[in-house]
């Protein structure tokens, strides 16, 4: 076995791993980032599309936002669609004049994998049997294969950026972390079509026949989501059938929705879980290892953005003066926007899907809701406030 070292060893190379290496890059920090799945794969695998304003803030300020900025479209609004009819919510006018942006998490990967080449430091693909020891002590390491050979990385922390499927959080202790988790009895069913979006803005709607959300990719992509059950089989999902309920759920009088060769199709669960604390010993998590969010309130690529940043900023300042109060403060600072965040992704999701033999008397509050939050401004705006990504929390 091979043994080598860095100061901080990142397990995972989504956009929590990447955006770790880039800060801890501009520090001077070394780093290795260990990815178990193909350099294509990880570029290919779509999902989040909505990128909050202080992300792309976030982004720019260092550095990792010129294509973002030349390709992303700014949208200042959503549409909010029930009975019949659509309601846009001015998220603009509502926060001051903040707004979102549509980047596909595909081209954001990409961008940030191309700025880690560009930096010379390593970024492993196709790892195989990654696991964490010594947590406890102050040199854990990483134990993994690649190309063959077994291989030890001795470092000073490791930020466990793996995901919800990760091997980090189940390497901590049992009994350590306190979990707090959710199901939902739907899933979303969703495409990608090669045809322009046939609204300038997101539309979610809420139908008797289910959830459905018409979002896009760019000009000439449309991306659609339809609420279906967690395990749908996606065999029973003919393109007619796709659109048929598209249309049928989106449809309004005097509109319709176009459509376009469907590009590809895929089912994801929803849910809602939550660990605490995001941090054992010398392992922090992050992103979706430390918490997921149902996707209807756009928010899990947010956060997992949100907690590199505080993990780096502590990082630095810990290898700067010595000081853990940022490390030891961590899991506290990420956890209060993790939990704002869980409860508007749990409430949005609430308000807008059709639980199976859906009791009238809850369709009712839901469309009571829809009501109050399209005609009180006070309403739009705690939404609208929300969405966009609140500053302090
Ligand atoms: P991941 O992206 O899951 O990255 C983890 C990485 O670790 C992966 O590359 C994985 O292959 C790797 N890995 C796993 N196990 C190992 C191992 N043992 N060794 C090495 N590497 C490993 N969020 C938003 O903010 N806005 C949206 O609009 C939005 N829409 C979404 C729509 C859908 C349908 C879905 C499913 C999600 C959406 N999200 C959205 C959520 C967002 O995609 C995730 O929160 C985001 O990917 C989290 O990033 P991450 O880096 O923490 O985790
Ligand atoms: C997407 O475009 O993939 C998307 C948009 C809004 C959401 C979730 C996903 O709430």
């Amino acid at each position: 076995m091979s043994r080598t070292r860095t100061q901080v060893a990142i397990v995972g190379a989504g956009p929590a791993g990447l955006t770790l290496g880039h800060l801890l890059h501009l520090e001077g920090i070394d780093t290795v980032i260990l990815e178990n799945r193909s350099r294509d794969y990880v570029e290919a695998r779509i999902r989040a599309g909505v990128l909050e304003q202080g992300t792309v803030d976030f982004l720019t300020e260092i550095g990792a936002g010129e294509r973002l900025l030349s390709e992303g479209l700014v949208h200042h609004g959503i549409e909010l669609q029930f009975d019949g009819e659509r309601h846009r919510i001015p998220l603009s006018d509502l926060t001051g004049g903040r707004s979102i942006v549509i980047y596909g998490q595909t081209e954001l990967v990409k961008d940030l994998i191309l700025h880690r080449l560009e930096t010379g430091r390593p970024l492993h693909f196709e790892v195989d049997d990654v696991s964490v020891h010594d947590l406890e002590g102050d040199q854990p390491t990483v134990r993994y294969r690649h190309e063959g050979r077994d291989e030890e990385l001795v470092c000073d922390v490791i930020a466990g950026c793996d995901g919800f499927h990760g091997i980090c959080r189940p390497s901590i202790p049992e009994g350590v972390l306190s979990e707090f988790s959710r199901e939902y009895p739907f899933g979303w069913l969703g495409i990608l079509a090669e045809v322009a979006p046939s609204s300038d803005e997101l539309v979610y709607a809420h139908h008797d026949r289910g959830f459905a959300l018409l979002s896009l990719r760019s000009p000439e992509l449309s991306r659609l989501y339809i609420q279906c059950r967690p395990d749908e089989d996606l065999a029973e999902w003919t393109e007619d059938r796709i659109w048929d309920e598209l249309h049928a759920r989106l449809g309004l009088d005097g509109w319709a929705l176009a459509e376009g060769p469907i590009l590809e199709t895929v089912v994801h669960g929803m849910r809602s879980y939550v660990c605490e604390p995001m941090r054992y010993g010398r392992l922090f998590l992050a992103g979706d290892a430390a918490h997921i969010v149902p996707p209807t309130g756009a928010k899990g690529l947010n956060l997992a953005l949100h907690d590199v940043r505080v993990l780096a900023e502590a990082l630095v300042d810990w290898s700067r003066s010595g000081s853990t109060a940022g490390l030891d403060a961590y899991s506290e600072t990420c956890l209060r926007r993790v939990w704002r965040a869980e409860h508007f992704s749990w409430w949005m999701t609430h308000m807008l899907h059709r639980p199976e033999g859906a009791d009238p008397f809850d369709v009712r509050l839901q469309l009571s809701q829809l009501r109050y939050v399209t005609t009180s401004d006070a309403a739009a705006r705690s939404l609208a406030e929300n969405y966009v990504g609140l500053e302090v929390v």
